[in-house]
């Protein structure tokens, strides 16, 4: 399958069209962004390590009966992907304290909270995504409350998979980000699952290992990313 015409270009992947008009080519890219795009970078390699990740999670989530955009790896930077409707409303998981949850509340960073949560936010780079509720959801038609219930459902299925995938390669999944979109087979789960939208902290240590150590520039940016694609894809 070849790349044809650019569909999308963002700040960390390219879709592109192919011949097929039902499938598409994700590519993965070293560039990063955080806070609206307004620290950018590079991270050496981050776009092979992202991409044999998710390819392995999305697998992971598959064979569980998880229904995912995912067809096959290509090549080390490219991903076959089904064509959705992105459903324009990102869910965070959340497991454990940390970021912007933090910041809200006041809690420490790394203290466990008593069951996972959900957030959702409105998937909006103009308006830099922003937080909103199941009502503004539903009010503003963003999916419906039939797509929500399974939207959600599905995140804590989710949640219930990779905690213990992770916990087993010493990694805490602290809180990570999901999106879903719409497909003639029903609604798919999208997008990457990767240390660009996740927490992932060392068990023995706790040491980052996301995109957290470009955020608050912690360096060894390279190396934390292969950590994780060493404990997902080489154990
Ligand atoms: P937050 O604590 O900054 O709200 O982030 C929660 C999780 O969502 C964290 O794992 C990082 C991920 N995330 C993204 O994937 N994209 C984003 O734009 C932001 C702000 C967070």
């Amino acid at each position: 399958m070849e790349p044809r015409r650019t569909l999308y270009e963002g700040k960390a992947k390219i879709v592109y069209e192919t011949d097929d008009p039902g499938l598409l080519i994700q590519h993965f890219k070293d560039s990063a962004t955080a806070f609206d795009g307004q620290k950018q970078g590079i991270i050496a390699n981050k776009g092979v390590y992202n991409c044999a990740i998710s390819s392995v999670i999305f697998q992971l989530l598959e064979k569980i009966g998880i229904a995912t955009h995912f067809v096959e790896q290509l090549s080390e930077r490219d991903m076959l992907i089904k064509r959705l409707e992105i459903i324009p409303v990102e869910v965070i998981v959340r497991n454990i304290i940390a970021g912007s949850l933090s910041q809200r509340t006041g809690r420490e960073e790394g203290e466990p909270l008593p069951f996972p949560i959900l957030e959702h936010y409105l998937k909006s780079d103009p308006l830099g995504d922003p937080m909103i509720n199941e009502w503004h959801i539903r009010a503003f038609g963003w999916a419906s409350d039939e797509e929500m219930r399974f939207i959600n459902e599905t995140a804590f299925r989710i949640n219930e998979i990779l905690v213990p995938y992770f916990e087993e390669r010493d990694v805490i999944l602290a809180d990570y980000k999901l999106e879903f979109g719409r497909h003639p087979e029903g609604v798919l789960l999208g997008d990457e699952i990767s240390p660009d939208g996740c927490r992932l902290w060392d068990k023995a240590t706790g040491e980052k290992l996301d995109k957290d150590r470009f955020r608050r520039d912690l360096g060894r940016l390279e190396e934390s990313y292969e950590e994780v694609w060493r404990r997902v894809c080489q154990a």
